[in-house]
């Protein structure tokens, strides 16, 4: 029996020196340490031994055990380090690997030109002011002189959403819901989008964007109205162009003009762009009616004002010779990619 057992540890020895993963090892201790395994059969034999010798083997099959259980230990952690650095050694990533660069969004030239125009009337003390896109009609149309079946309410195909409630057809009633709260003199502009029942062509779109304008203080003339937007055309499109304001007519301004800058295509000699005339409209503006003012709770008689309302697309499509309005909302990048 002895025999026996230095032969089993003998065989472990040699198993173990052989096993090359934890799994394998796993295997092994099973085989020599488990309940089927062969020191316990040799321990289940030990009824044919005389009670003598019985505490001798028994100590004996014990002895080989713990050996075999050390053996066992021994290699499991030598295996596991092993795999541990095999892990490693896999795993590794070299940090200093030059990769391309993923690639990054954009900003919309929309959004570029608006940020651009924001920046130009900051600069001239105008603070930034909203307004929501689902407006009542009553900030829409009546309080800016635009009561109902007022026939220059044509102009703009509304989108009715209720009777009293509509998508706001442009940046103008950000202007009564300002004069409502703020107290004058105050300069404000006001992004955003809105939204006409036109059919999708080159130059129109349902939603679009404008930049509303609104200067109130005392004294307040058409030469503050021109210099102001005469400066904003310098600064977005260069300090060589011309400005020229033609009368026009809007509800909520009296007088009222028409904004043309002087052609960035052929600097006013006349061509295709500006159809030979050497102009080209940009915006719509004029001095607050008074009966606005008077509406929206400003006293006509202490305080005047002027106002405009710049289309987005249109200052985005002359800066950027951008010929078609719906390259804007397609989202292509190949388009897009160009105004980084
Ligand atoms: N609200 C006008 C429009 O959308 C533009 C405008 C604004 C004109 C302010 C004059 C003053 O057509």
């Amino acid at each position: 029996m002895q025999d026996k057992i230095r032969q089993i540890v003998a065989e472990a020895r040699e198993a173990l020196e052989k096993a090359d993963n934890t799994a394998a090892l796993e295997a092994l201790r099973v085989q020599f340490q488990g309940k089927k395994g062969s020191l316990t059969q040799l321990l289940r034999g030990m009824g044919q031994l005389s009670p003598e010798e019985r505490p001798q083997m028994g100590a004996l099959i014990n002895a080989a055990r713990e050996s075999i259980g050390a053996m066992i230990d021994e290699r499991r952690g030598a295996l596991r380090a092993a795999e541990r650095e095999m892990q490693l050694a896999r795993e590794t990533i070299d940090v200093t690997e030059p990769r391309p660069f993923p690639k990054t969004g954009t900003m919309h030239p929309l959004y570029k030109v608006q940020d651009e125009m924001i920046d130009v009337f900051t600069g001239m003390g105008f603070d930034v002011a909203e307004g929501p896109e689902v407006e009542l009609d009553t900030f829409n149309f009546e309080l800016l002189n635009l009561p109902k079946n007022h026939p220059a309410r044509d102009a703009q195909d509304t989108f009715y959403i209720e009777d009293n409630m509509v998508l706001r057809t442009h940046t103008s009633p950000v202007q009564a819901r300002t004069m409502q709260t703020r107290k004058p003199p105050f300069r404000i502009v006001c992004p955003g989008r809105v939204y006409r029942a036109d059919e999708v062509d080159a130059t129109h779109s349902p939603v679009f964007h404008q930049m509303e304008g609104l200067a109130i203080d005392r004294d307040v003339s058409m030469c503050d109205l021109k210099g102001t937007l005469d400066a904003f055309v310098k600064s977005v499109f260069g300090e060589d162009m011309q400005t020229r304001f033609r009368p026009s007519f809007f509800p909520f301004t009296e007088p009222s003009a028409e904004v043309d800058m002087s052609c960035m295509a052929c600097h006013g000699k006349g061509c295709r762009v500006c159809k030979g005339t050497g102009w080209i409209e940009v915006l719509g503006c004029g001095m607050v009616n008074p009966k606005v003012l008077d509406m929206n709770g400003i006293d006509s008689n202490v305080y005047s004002g002027f106002a405009f309302g710049i289309g987005l697309e249109r200052i985005a499509m002359l800066k950027y010779g951008v010929n078609d309005m719906r390259l804007f909302y397609e989202g292509d990048t190949r388009f897009l990619e160009q105004f980084r």
